[in-house]
């Protein structure tokens, strides 16, 4: 934690973390986390060239983002994420490593996998001040939590102060995809994107918002909605 922290009102840890993913979390972690001190040029942070990079802000169980970092192994990723449980089970995709019978001094990626992904495990508002202006291709948030109590709507991801800082750091013509199943957080987010003025939402049919875009993996909360019928939407708008 900083001094200077944003107040967060998620998790932090959840139940006991077990001891392979509290390895992974200890032991190969800091080969890929990167800090407010890292400096912010994709070639400090990876080990080779990228021409496109992708943020993606509250991975959660890191599904997603597992999946479409390794699908597209010359896209840089950056992960975000304050839940320790979900990094450690970020850290168990990416390497593989589930029980302790699979831990080794010399834990390493997947053989499938590239070396493009680079976790920050903390509170996303702590890395803004530090990334360059136009310095992502994409962001994704997907299935942001939605505070949907009018007393704690000032605790939604999606707000005014976010939104500059969003704008500022992607690219002119990048993408922010957020996806939502509740009906709340799906006003609040189209009535706050329509007031910023950075933002245009994509959508030409409501197939677009419907279904989810060509580049999609499933996710844990994507799933929890669907089987409490919730059927979630993927907004997708362009930084102008
Ligand atoms: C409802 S969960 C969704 C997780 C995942 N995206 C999914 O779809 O399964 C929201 C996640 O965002 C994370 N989160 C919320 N605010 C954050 C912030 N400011 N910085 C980083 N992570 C954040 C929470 O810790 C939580 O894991």
């Amino acid at each position: 934690m900083f001094s200077d922290s944003p107040k967060f009102f998620g998790r932090r840890k959840g139940r006991t973390i077990r001891k392979a993913k509290s390895f992974l979390l200890a032991h190969f972690l800091p080969s890929v986390r990167i800090s407010p001190k890292t400096p912010f040029e994709l070639s400090k942070m990876f080990s080779r060239d990228y021409q496109k990079v992708y943020l993606e802000i509250g991975f959660g169980d890191g599904e997603h983002l597992a999946q479409v970092s390794s699908k597209m192994k010359d896209t840089a990723f950056i992960g975000v994420e304050v839940f320790q449980n979900g990094v450690a089970n970020l850290l168990s995709l990416m390497t593989g490593v589930k029980d302790t019978q699979m831990i080794a001094n010399d834990i390493s990626l997947l053989d499938t996998r590239s070396d493009n992904v680079r976790i920050f495990d903390d509170d996303v508002r702590l890395l803004f001040d530090y990334i360059p202006d136009a310095f992502f291709d994409k962001i994704y948030l997907l299935f942001p939590d939605p505070w949907p109590k009018k007393k704690h709507a000032e605790r939604r991801f999606i707000n005014a102060k976010n939104l500059q800082d969003l704008s500022r750091i992607l690219k002119k013509g990048g993408v922010l995809q957020i996806a939502t199943d509740h009906p709340i957080y799906k006003r609040h987010v189209l009535r706050t994107m329509h007031q910023c003025p950075n933002f245009r939402w994509t959508a030409k049919s409501s197939n677009d918002w419907r279904n989810p875009p060509s580049d999609w993996a499933d996710t844990k909360y994507q799933r929890k909605a669907l089987r409490e019928g919730r059927r979630p939407v993927f907004f997708e708008y362009e930084r102008v």
